[in-house]
């Protein structure tokens, strides 16, 4: 069966073609990154404008490469929240109208959920036993889900404030780099020192719950004393002010912070409920020092989705549709919602 993914929900436009939930036959991503670098994040108007240029070019494209023609989809799934909005609103509509026109079925795709299924497209396949457990960490969301099969699972833990993502991209503009900052980060870190500044975790008892936000602050705080400053020096003054060594250092040092606190946040559940199989997804895992981190703490071995497949995509959206289709969960075109806050 060969699902088109596509997801809007962010800065990517992105459409893919996958077979049977784990082959992927195309995989197209046109990023809005240098749009929205010069203004330092996402502009949400900007981004959905950017959205409906490239949204018909990139499925068109997705299909060729596939070597597919419309003939040859089975159905259509779209990432109808969470997101922005207008972004949203692009790809619902566009999937709406192609699942009328073409008389395809259409699912409806959570896009945090979706993540998680970037592992099914690891190649070669890995044979995914349940109970599953993921550690989904991106730009707005960092999340601990437990599977019982692929379309069954529950939510144990989530950020109660900043995402893990979300923390990279902050503390990499208090250092001057560019968004979005973990990427940056991550290729800056290894020049430097990552026990040079000691930052707080947030402790947070009995429960699988993160939060980023305490360290965020730490890291303006450590910043603002190492340039000789206090609180109310302006964080936009912090890059020409910092040394290339203590931007190293600040970058190693955070990196290292928020991999330990991802991990361990992993590793508690993991302990509690002894997981057949466990994954990490969302683009903050594309981060090699996480990688590294789990690999050393969790007594199990992991696989690691491709880059390409952590980052926002449409291969991980037609994954979870292959499963949504199997349990023939289809949405009506004419009635798809698009929800902004919608809940895993
Ligand atoms: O999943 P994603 O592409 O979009 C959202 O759903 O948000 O994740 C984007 C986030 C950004 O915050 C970005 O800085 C972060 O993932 N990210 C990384 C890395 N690559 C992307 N964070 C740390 N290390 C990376 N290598
Ligand atoms: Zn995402």
């Amino acid at each position: 069966m060969k699902i088109l993914g596509l997801e809007t929900s962010c800065d990517e436009t992105a459409a893919a073609v996958v077979e049977d939930g784990r082959k992927v036959l195309s995989n197209v991503v046109a990023s809005q990154i240098d749009i929205h670098a010069q203004y330092g994040g996402v502009v949400p108007e900007v981004a959905a404008r950017s959205h409906i240029e490239v949204v018909l070019p990139v499925i068109n494209q997705a299909l060729e490469q596939a070597n597919c023609s419309w003939d040859d989809i089975d159905g259509i799934a779209v990432t109808h929240g969470p997101g922005l909005l207008g972004s949203l609103l692009i790809g619902t509509l566009t999937a709406r109208t192609l699942a009328l026109a073409h008389n395809k079925p259409l699912y409806a795709v959570n896009h945090v959920v979706a993540h998680t299924f970037a592992n099914f497209l690891i190649e070669p396949q890995i044979d995914f036993k349940f109970p599953l457990l993921s550690l989904s960490a991106s730009g707005k969301h960092s999340d601990l889900l437990l599977f019982s099969s692929p379309l069954e699972y529950k939510l144990l833990g989530q950020t109660r404030d900043d995402a893990a993502g979300e923390a990279f991209d902050k503390v990499a503009r208090m250092l001057g780099l560019p968004y979005p900052g973990g990427p940056k980060i991550g290729q800056l870190a290894p020049s430097g020192n990552e026990q040079a500044f000691q930052l707080p975790t947030a402790n947070l008892k009995d429960s699988y719950d993160f939060s980023f936000s305490g360290l965020k602050t730490a890291v303006l705080r450590a910043l603002q004393s190492a340039v000789g400053g206090d609180f109310r020096t302006p964080s936009g003054e912090l890059p020409n002010r910092l040394s290339d060594n203590q931007k190293a250092d600040m970058a190693a040092s955070f990196q290292r912070t928020v991999c330990e606190t991802l991990t361990a946040g992993l590793l508690k559940a993991y302990y509690e409920f002894k997981p057949a199989t466990v994954v990490i997804a969302g683009g903050v895992s594309a981060n090699g020092r996480l990688r590294e981190e789990v690999n050393r703490q969790l007594p199990v071995k992991m696989a690691y989705a491709p880059i390409a497949y952590c980052t926002d995509n449409g291969a991980m959206v037609a994954s979870i549709g292959y499963y949504l289709a199997l349990e023939h969960q289809t949405t009506d075109p004419r009635t798809l919602r698009t929800d902004p806050s919608l809940a895993v």
